[in-house]
């Protein structure tokens, strides 16, 4: 049999995805599985905008321009403008999710073998993203203890080596939910300009922000136009991930051009996903508004729950739908699958992404995991039942296995 090759057997696996067989297995054999894993919410796309579709009568489904489907970008200015972001139709271009822009931005600017700067936790697939265009992420570490904020511009200056090419920060943070302060952006550019590197931010969880902080989006630094690059997403916004639309915006001719050849070698962005985003521009204030509520409000029962449970350290996140929090076991990715396979609470269980996965750096994390509050408040607080019972039942697992042999138990292991 002809071999894999060595990239595609070094590539990494989602720590979201990665326990899947076991959560189908769980199913199969029953029991209630609460996804806690995924940022996949339950909230309904906007009921306008999916009518649009159906009622669109399409003979062909052809091929959309590469960069996208004119109607949508050209509408697309208006909705930046409601974060006072002036961008025209020419400084977008439409991708198949915010994943794909990332990819083409990280083709685009860097050379193989050379950095982009990343804050860790992380938004796992950055490593894979980073890994297909044969680039290296290089980690600055934020704490659990310090609410995972921004490091200081000296952390990221010390960790600008001649190899780093762009700093690559997520604005609401997914895992960790913090949100970064037009200051701080203001003080990262500044250092990115006297260095000459691009500054890329993900923007997707923009919508989501319940804290003192308002959002500030990276479109608005002053003088920055050659250097940031956004990635923006309608996934999590209208809760239309399946839709696969996403976009890069900047104002970086030479960038979106280039990223544009990577667009053309792909076809185009799906034509039916695109038909919805521009319908999704009319979404109302309202819409925004309600699901804003329903995501504080749950977001304020998981931290309420966790805060409760005995040997949990977490924090309030301020924006994006996620908690990382470090529980009181030794490792997350034995928990994590423990809890599908031998854990059941009246049938019931939880599905968690273990937090190791979220690390660019080896041996982090493996205390804590993340938490996407995407679920309504009666299932959370199943979930979080589920969650209580199992972390006192797993000290005892840890307790055996270790008085017997000093490992964790042998179950528990993954590949
Ligand atoms: C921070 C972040 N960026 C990008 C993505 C991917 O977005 P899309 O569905 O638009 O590809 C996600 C999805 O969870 C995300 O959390």
């Amino acid at each position: 049999m002809p071999s894999i090759s060595t990239r595609g057997n070094n590539a990494h696996t989602s720590p979201i995805r990665k326990l899947s067989p076991f959560a189908d297995a769980a199913k199969k054999a029953g029991k209630k599985v609460y996804h806690l894993n995924i940022g996949q919410p339950d909230i309904l796309t906007p009921a306008h905008a999916i009518q649009r579709v159906r009622e669109t009568d399409i003979h062909i489904l052809a091929y959309s321009p590469s960069n996208g489907y004119s109607p949508y970008r050209q509408k697309l200015p208006n909705y930046y403008q409601k974060y006072g972001i002036e961008v025209v139709p020419d400084d977008i271009l439409v991708t198949n999710g915010a994943s794909e822009g990332i990819y083409f931005a990280m083709l685009a600017c860097l050379d193989r073998g050379q950095t982009v700067l990343a804050t860790e936790p992380l938004y796992a697939n950055y490593v894979g993203f980073a890994e297909m265009a044969d680039v290296q992420i290089k980690p600055v570490t934020t704490y659990l203890s310090d609410a995972f904020a921004l490091p200081s511009v000296e952390d990221f200056a010390r960790a600008i080596t001649p190899d780093v090419k762009a700093i690559l920060l997520c604005n609401p943070n997914n895992p960790t939910g913090a949100v970064y302060s037009e200051k701080m952006l203001r003080e990262l550019a500044e250092l990115a300009l006297e260095r000459d590197i691009y500054l890329m931010i993900d923007e997707v969880y923009r919508e989501f922000c319940y804290g003192d902080t308002p959002f500030f989006s990276a479109l608005n630094l002053p003088g920055m136009e050659q250097h940031v690059v956004v990635f923006d997403s309608i996934s999590k916004r209208y809760s239309a991930c399946g839709a696969r639309v996403g976009a890069v915006v900047t104002r970086n001719r030479d960038m979106l051009t280039t990223i544009n050849k990577y667009a053309e070698t792909r076809l185009s962005p799906p034509t039916y996903g695109q038909l919805l985003a521009e319908a999704l521009i009319e979404t109302e204030d309202a819409y925004f508004t309600a699901v804003k509520e329903e995501y504080q409000h749950r977001r304020d029962v998981l931290y309420r729950r966790l805060s409760q449970m005995e040997g949990v350290r977490c924090y309030c996140p301020d924006g994006a739908f996620y908690v990382f929090a470090e529980l009181p076991i030794d490792h997350c990715e034995h928990f994590c699958r423990w809890l599908l396979e031998d854990f059941s609470l009246d049938n019931q269980t939880v599905m968690l992404a273990p937090g190791n996965g979220f690390y660019a750096s080896p041996d982090k994390g493996l205390r804590e995991v993340r938490f996407a509050y995407v679920l309504n408040t009666n299932d959370l607080n199943a979930a979080m039942d589920c969650l209580e019972a199992a972390l006192t039942a797993y000290r005892n697992v840890m307790g055996t296995a270790r008085n017997e042999s000093g490992n964790v138990p042998e179950t528990t292991s993954i590949a």
